[in-house]
């Protein structure tokens, strides 16, 4: 079923948009999608049904169990099944259908315990989980969670008259301020044998936790309310003090549960307002605010200009694109770079011969004559040049006797460019220098003048 009423608590259920985008100011804004009953038609994996083979039990219909009727549980015929689709299908009043187990008669019963598990195929900030029973409610049974799929099962909540005896929790429904919030409760306020049908139990994920009005703030509490796979584990029935334990009697004790809802938001982290099948059938946030992932859970590629953050009443926390002055498109996220500038996008493979974190600057070798302007190649002769980088005009460090833009000539009166630089030694006795070639040192006139 489901369901759109507007649920108490916190956070979770106050008036929220499902526009990222303001209208009028065009600034993103927390989103998310709509509160839904997150079980409906999910599978439900029951480790326990009746009805293979086919198996007869009784209903009693007084509350002394006095008047009976009995009935068979056919798996095979489509109007005696009692299988586990029946926990999370369509539910209307007038025809309840539901899932069922096997009778004590078979065996079901402490400590044998049966588990009903549902996979979301999704992370959930869940509200509630409900149930409502076919059968009496049970004596003791336990909600457990997986907060990621593929993590350990987590105890949720405990229902149960022998809250130490059978769980070791004491029997209380609230978490003192300053206590773990992330714990489970145990109750007995859902473990009487009365009613006899129809009995419900809500588990409100917050209820009874210090911070629930505050869930903002809380990161405990946001991974508690997070849920990705649901258990029910029914460990123990209600037998109404029954001594004489005879065939007739254990067919009137067995499980039997007519719904099952999850409420709760897809998980988005306030950066989408729908969730939706994706191309391999998955639900998936429909992401905003240059946020990716499953749950919107990490930047986009290139918006990686500070880190990922959930979405507050507040602030968007949108994800920033690096700024790579034009020159690339690939970008990582920089630590060390955002606590020194604020901006933590640091650009990859920038063109055009620029480099720095923002591409801002040249690379090595290369100069650029004025601001706007490309980047050239500093060209230093490498046999007459200090190094090879150039300075803002492109001219080179040159070696002694050595001149030029790029230093690859010598100097008047030098000659002969080698890794040293140009030689002022003459060539030949009493040449001239100045009248000898500067680059090879050979003299065209007046050389020899012995
Ligand atoms: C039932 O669930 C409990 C709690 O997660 C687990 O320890 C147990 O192994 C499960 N039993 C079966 C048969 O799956
Ligand atoms: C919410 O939690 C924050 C951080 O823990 C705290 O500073 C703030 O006072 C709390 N607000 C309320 C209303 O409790």
């Amino acid at each position: 079923m489901r369901c759109c009423v507007p649920l108490v608590l916190s956070l979770l259920t106050v008036c929220v948009t499902d526009k990222c985008v303001d209208d009028v100011t065009h600034r993103p804004q927390r989103c998310m999608p709509e509160l839904v009953n997150a079980a409906f038609n999910v599978p439900v994996v029951a480790t326990n049904t009746c009805g293979s083979p086919p198996e007869e039990y009784c209903v009693q219909t007084g509350v002394t169990g006095v008047t009976k009727s009995c009935h068979i549980c056919d798996a095979r015929d489509p109007r005696q099944h009692h299988s586990a689709v029946y926990l999370t299908d369509y539910n209307t009043q007038a025809d309840t259908t539901w899932w069922q187990s096997q009778t004590m008669l078979a065996g079901v019963q402490y400590p044998s315990s049966i588990n009903l598990t549902l996979h979301l195929g999704k992370a959930f900030a869940i509200t509630h989980v409900r149930l409502k029973f076919h059968s009496s409610r049970p004596e003791s049974f336990a909600i457990y969670k997986r907060t990621r799929e593929d993590g350990p099962w987590i105890p949720y909540q405990y229902y149960s008259g022998s809250c130490e005896k059978t769980y070791g929790k004491v029997n209380r429904g609230f978490i003192r301020a300053g206590e773990d919030e992330q714990q489970a409760l145990c109750t007995d306020e859902f473990s009487d044998i009365s009613p006899l049908t129809g009995g419900n139990v809500d588990f409100s994920t917050l209820e009874g936790r210090p911070s629930a009005n505050n869930l903002s703030n809380s990161p405990e509490l946001q991974d508690w309310v997070t849920v990705t796979d649901i258990r029910v584990t029914l460990n123990r029935l209600n037998t109404n003090g029954d001594k004489k334990f005879n065939s007739k009697v254990l067919k009137l004790y067995y499980y039997a549960i007519s719904d099952i809802a999850v409420i709760g938001r897809c998980k988005c982290n306030g950066h989408a307002s729908k969730c939706v099948k994706n191309e391999y059938s998955k639900l998936v946030c429909d992401c905003k605010h240059n946020t990716e992932g499953d749950d919107c859970n990490v930047c986009k590629p290139f918006y990686n200009d500070r880190p990922w953050r959930r979405a507050t009443s507040d602030d968007a926390n949108e994800c920033l694109p690096c700024n790579c002055n034009g020159k690339s498109s690939e970008c990582y996220f920089d630590p060390a770079l955002y606590r020194a500038t604020g901006h933590g996008g640091h650009c990859r493979n920038c063109a055009d011969n620029t480099d720095g974190p923002n591409c801002e600057r040249c690379s090595d070798n290369y100069y650029r004559a004025r601001s706007g302007q490309r980047c050239l190649p500093c060209s230093c002769n490498p046999v007459g040049s200090l190094n090879t980088q150039c300075d803002i005009t492109g001219r080179c460090g040159c070696k002694p006797g050595v001149m030029g833009h790029k230093c690859d000539r010598c100097q008047p009166g030098y000659h002969s460019l080698t890794k040293a630089g140009c030689s002022s030694q003459p060539t030949s006795p009493g040449a001239r220098t100045q009248e000898c070639d500067v680059n090879t040192g050979h003299c065209e006139r007046y050389c020899i003048v012995t």
